[in-house]
């Protein structure tokens, strides 16, 4: 046999190459979750103690006359709407029934480092079809792990499915929450912190703890109830609470809130500095958050570090996340408040919903007493978005790589495609209320889009995402943007709906470059910040105003991009970025081998 010494060379360098790369990939190391999803009760906006004594009466009553056949169950009138399956589904007045991961509510912190690989083997123990989304982890290459309807089949009821993605040159403060069928109003959504490697310091001093809030609005209707309300075109109003950390307000005022609910503490030492990670985890409700007589140096959002700046209180929108320095630099006479109150509303609903925790040193002389402390007057309207055009990348820090942020100059870089995408408000289109991005309303299809791409399965979805608003009859349908591999695009997002909206892309981080009322004209295109406006997931789009963003389209796949309000989102504001290189080489990791099928591909199911 004739084997050139070249060749054994080849072989020995191949050989050499492998073993590198199995080094490299030794060197990010793995982490192994095991995640039960099942319902658990919870009794956040508290027991309320006549209602309870009124039912004990009624009990009673009912127990006289029925003798004993009494059949704890709760599909009554309330549920009527509801799918007709035999599970309990009830937030009785005060048991609710919450999604919780591993039995807790909220979830437990997936907290991993800069290029750590992700395993998350999830039991549905749910009754109804259930996938986490990954909010602001890029998943590169890898829109396969994201989790959403358009990229997943959902996990069925009883079945296991597991996860597995890296968390690739990224850091920062995200979370995971249910993408499906508004299943995020019941809870199932916890942290994630994706922490610096050692190598790269962190452009501010070690905190002395690292604490994760998640404040939401409330409602204490069951996401399949709000599913039914929402679906009758009615708007859902006010929310019953504001949570942080799953659990209720504090007591601050008797006249407001319920004896005997729990809420959060949060127990500190006097003098130390810690991170606050916040998350706005709600339905539809922006919230403002504070702290009582404390300063917030804001540091990080969403995964880039920013110009650090005092805040005395900041507006975060529904899906949005950020880290604050927090000094312990008072004077422990009493306790404080920790407040996330809606912004937008009403007196009457401030003072029903307000969320309240409790920041105690360990010196504390007593509890908070007095008013919380004062929200941002309602009337300045310019205020929120002032706020939201202070916050900075610091192009100088570092983050997943040594280099600085900013040495990727996004200002400098030609635009190959722009959308300028509208929403309007609730409306009847084909007889169902419903909610449009440029006139179309997204429907899924029961074979995820990405699936469909795989096995060219014709007729699933269109790339055909108009660029503008075409001002013709609105229409469901599943419509995609066809992005450019390697290109870059502009997003300007015109709100022509009475709320803030938050919009949120998977798969990237985008500059946001502009925002301001009014509309959105190709001169707007001067106020742009080419410099050092933040990279981040999820940007808020005040009411009759526009937001401008800029994405790199690096990464391949097929890419959710969605209002985070649950209720339109629900409705039909959602679209996907398909990014495809055309050379089809290695820019995508292959299906995984367990994946499962549904749709006109169920067949291929094992
Ligand atoms: C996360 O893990 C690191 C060790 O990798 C640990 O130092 C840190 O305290 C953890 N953070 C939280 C919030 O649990
Ligand atoms: C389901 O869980 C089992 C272990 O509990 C695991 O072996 C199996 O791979 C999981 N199935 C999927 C599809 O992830
Ligand atoms: C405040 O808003 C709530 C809910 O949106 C509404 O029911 C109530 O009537 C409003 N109150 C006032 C004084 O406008
Ligand atoms: C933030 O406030 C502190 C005092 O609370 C002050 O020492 C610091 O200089 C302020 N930082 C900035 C950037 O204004
Ligand atoms: C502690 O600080 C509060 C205001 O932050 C002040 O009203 C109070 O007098 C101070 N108490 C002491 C003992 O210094
Ligand atoms: C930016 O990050 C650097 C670390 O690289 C840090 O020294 C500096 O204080 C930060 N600047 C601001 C304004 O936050
Ligand atoms: C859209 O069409 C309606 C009538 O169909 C018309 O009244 C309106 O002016 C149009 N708007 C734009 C921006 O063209
Ligand atoms: C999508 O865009 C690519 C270029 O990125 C182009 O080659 C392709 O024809 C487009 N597909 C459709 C259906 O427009």
């Amino acid at each position: 046999m004739l084997i050139r010494l070249t060749d054994n060379w080849c072989l020995l360098c191949f050989t050499l190459f492998l073993c590198l790369i199995k080094v490299s990939l030794a060197g990010d190391p793995f982490v192994f979750y095991d995640w039960t999803v099942s319902y658990i009760t919870a009794s956040p906006l508290g027991v309320r103690q006549q209602v309870l004594l009124l039912l004990l009466l009624l009990l009673i009553l009912f127990y006289l006359f029925y003798g004993g056949q009494i059949n704890y169950s709760c599909h009554s009138k309330r549920n009527q709407f509801s799918e007709a399956s035999g599970h309990k589904n009830c937030r009785a007045f005060f048991i609710l029934e919450v999604i919780g991961i591993e039995g807790q509510f909220p979830g437990p912190i997936l907290n991993v480092t800069t290029n750590w690989n992700v395993v998350v083997n999830i039991k549905n123990n749910l009754n109804e079809p259930f996938l986490l989304t990954w909010n602001g982890i890029q998943q590169r290459k890898n829109s396969w792990q994201d989790g959403v309807s358009g990229t997943n089949c959902p996990i069925p009821p009883g079945w296991n499915w597991t996860y597995q993605f890296q968390v690739k040159d990224q850091i920062g403060s995200f979370f995971y929450f249910p993408s499906l069928g508004f299943q995020r109003a019941s809870g199932g959504y916890g942290g994630i912190i994706v922490n610096n490697r050692d190598i790269i310091p962190v452009p501010f001093g070690m905190p002395d703890g690292d604490i994760t809030l998640f404040i939401s609005d409330w409602f204490t209707k069951s996401h399949k109830e709000l599913r039914t309300v929402i679906e009758r075109g009615i708007s859902l109003g006010a929310p019953d609470g504001v949570l942080i950390n799953g659990l209720g307000p504090y007591q601050y005022d008797n006249s407001l809130v319920a004896n005997g609910i729990p809420y959060q503490i949060i127990n500190v030492i006097p003098g130390g500095t810690y991170r606050l990670r916040v998350h706005n985890v709600g339905i539809s409700t922006s919230l403002n958050f504070r702290i009582q007589n404390h300063n917030m140096v804001l540091i990080e959002t969403e995964g880039s570090y920013t110009v650090q700046q005092n805040y005395s209180n900041m507006d975060i929108h529904v899906g949005q996340s950020y880290s604050f320095l927090v000094t312990m630099d008072q004077n422990a006479s009493s306790d404080y408040y920790i407040v996330a109150s809606p912004r937008f509303v009403n007196s009457s609903t401030l003072a029903k919903a307000s969320g309240v925790a409790i920041l105690h040193y360990s010196n504390s002389q007593g509890p908070a007493s007095g008013p919380l402390p004062d929200p941002p007057n309602e009337l300045d309207t310019s205020f929120s978005m002032n706020q939201a055009r202070s916050i900075r990348w610091n192009v100088s820090a570092g983050a997943a790589r040594p280099n600085p942020q900013g040495s990727f100059r996004y200002g400098e870089i030609t635009v190959t495609d722009v959308y300028v995408i509208l929403n309007r408000p609730v409306e009847l289109v084909d007889g169902k209320w419903r909610t449009t991005l440029n006139g179309i309303s997204y429907i899924a299809p029961s074979t995820p889009l990405k699936l469909a791409q795989q096995f060219k399965v014709p007729g699933v979805f269109k790339l055909d995402f108009p660029t503008r608003f075409m001002n013709r009859t609105a229409k469901v349908d599943t419509s995609v943007i066809n992005g450019t591999f390697k290109g870059f695009m502009e997003i300007i997002f015109q709100n022509n709906d009475n709320f803030v909206q938050s919009y949120h892309l998977d798969g990237y981080a985008f500059f946001v470059v502009g925002m301001d009322y009014g509309v959105w004209t190709e001169n707007s295109r001067s106020t742009y910040n080419k410099w050092d406006g933040v990279a981040r997931c999820t940007t808020q789009v005040f009411p009759g105003a526009w937001t401008a963003i800029l994405v790199s389209l690096d990464n391949a796949g097929m890419w959710n991009l969605r209002s985070q309000n649950l209720d339109s989102w629900y409705l039909g504001q959602e679209a996907y970025v398909s990014v495809v290189n055309p050379e089809n080489d290695d820019s995508e990791v292959p299906l995984p081998p367990n994946a499962i099928y549904c749709g006109v591909l169920s067949s291929l199911q094992k």
